[in-house]
């Protein structure tokens, strides 16, 4: 048995419940997942309880908002390895340089994780048809997680989205569409089959559970961190789902008295080509501004405008946080130099972390002595066209390396 109360509005504080299917609050906010956590703790759920179980995010069963464990769609994602940087961290003076690597979950980035979360409710509360625009990956974990729940589902996404994205999304059973536009207007058309054909809209933030399978990163982290957060944790923010998470469970966590009141600093990194939670940031406002014109490599940052900017806004400014963005070039470059000295092909994505650590560090907010995690939120194998190809040497059948 989980333990979800009731959803609430961290907006107008309306609560809903959480056995009837439900999006948006009515004020138009997205919805966050209360727990009984004091009841949670009270009924046996310590660190100690953790030990033995199995190796992925539903390791935190009583924090995850299934009521039943035969309603549970899993391939097995979430506990995903932290490894340390340490020729990277030399190179910007971040000797204490770590990166928790999502490239490993099921399908290949941590949207694995929101899917699990939202595709196992959706099975719960009896839904048979999902929709969704995506940027790519998430419509690839969708797809995946929805065919083995026996949900039919439908995803928009961009048509200069990575082919790997459509076919993966594809080949896992979704009813594909790609649209000459963006992620918005991707949303737009989903907007109006989900009035047509009754489908459930899953999109980012209009659906309630996905962000509880991305928070276990943040009680990964705890627990692999042995309670005792770093000091900061970069996260390259599209809708900022996954930034909203890891504040929300260490939120819980402290509540569970498992932590302190002490946060690592949240960082949301942005491309230079879509960043407008940087510029919301450097302005000092709580809501960010559409982004005309979003271009970037990092195709999974490409969100003009996010449904929850005001709650990463809210995270940043909690935890004494930031903001930056890095262009594609230094994303590039970045990527190249991860997987050149650390041996660690990382997503465009997650190379934008990589990108701005000298500017961090130039600018203090950063120092020497911080522990620092970056979340790798994708594998490169994702992204072959990312990848600039040389001119390999090509041999006879019999001839030699010269
Ligand atoms: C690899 C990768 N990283 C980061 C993001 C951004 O995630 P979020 O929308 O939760 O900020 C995405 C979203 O598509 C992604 O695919
Ligand atoms: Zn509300």
């Amino acid at each position: 048995m989980g333990y979800p109360t009731y959803l609430r509005c961290p907006k107008c504080s309306a609560t809903y419940n959480t056995n009837l299917v439900r999006n948006l609050c009515d004020c138009g906010s997205p919805l966050l997942v209360d727990y009984d956590l004091v009841g949670i703790e009270a009924g046996g759920f310590t660190p100690a309880s953790l030990v033995g179980r199995p190796a992925d995010m539903w390791r935190y069963w009583e924090v995850l908002p299934l009521n039943d464990r035969t309603n549970l769609v899993s391939l097995g994602e979430g506990f995903t390895p932290i490894v340390p940087l340490p020729k990277l961290g030399a190179e910007v003076g971040l000797p204490e340089l770590r990166m928790k690597d999502e490239g490993l979950n099921p399908t290949g980035t941590f949207k694995s994780r929101g899917a699990a979360a939202g595709v196992s409710k959706a099975k719960e509360l009896g839904i048979t048809r999902v929709a969704m625009p995506t940027a790519g990956n998430a419509g690839g974990a969708w797809a995946a997680y929805c065919s083995r729940a026996g949900i039919d589902f439908t995803v928009v996404m961009p048509a200069d989205t990575p082919e790997i994205n459509m076919l993966e999304a594809h080949i896992t059973g979704g009813n594909v569409h790609l649209v000459r536009g963006l992620i918005s207007d991707a949303g737009r058309i989903v907007g109006k089959g989900v009035q047509r054909h009754g489908w459930f809209d899953a999109s980012t933030l209009k659906e309630p559970y996905r962000i509880e399978g991305k928070k276990t990163m943040g009680y990964e982290i705890a627990e692999q961190y042995r309670w005792d957060l770093p000091d900061a944790v970069l996260y390259p923010a599209g809708g900022g789902v996954g930034l909203i998470g890891m504040w929300k469970a260490f939120n819980e966590l402290e509540a569970l008295g498992w932590i302190g009141a002490r946060r690592p600093k949240l960082i949301a990194v942005q491309a230079a080509g879509c960043a407008p939670l940087v510029r919301a940031f450097d302005a000092g406002e709580h809501e960010s501004v559409f982004w005309d014109g979003a271009a970037t490599v990092a195709s999974g940052l490409r969100v003009p405008k996010a449904l929850g900017d005001f709650l990463v806004l809210r995270a940043i400014k909690e935890t004494d946080g930031y903001a930056i963005a890095a262009d594609d070039e230094a994303i590039l470059a970045a990527m190249e130099r991860t997987a050149r000295v650390e041996g660690a092909f990382i997503c465009p994505e997650g190379a934008a972390n990589v990108a701005v650590l000298p500017d961090l560090v130039r600018r203090g907010v950063l120092k020497t002595a911080d522990r620092v995690l970056l979340l790798n939120t994708g594998t490169g194998l994702k992204y072959p066209s990312a990848v600039r190809r040389p001119e390999f040497p090509v041999l006879a059948a019999d001839g030699e390396i010269l």
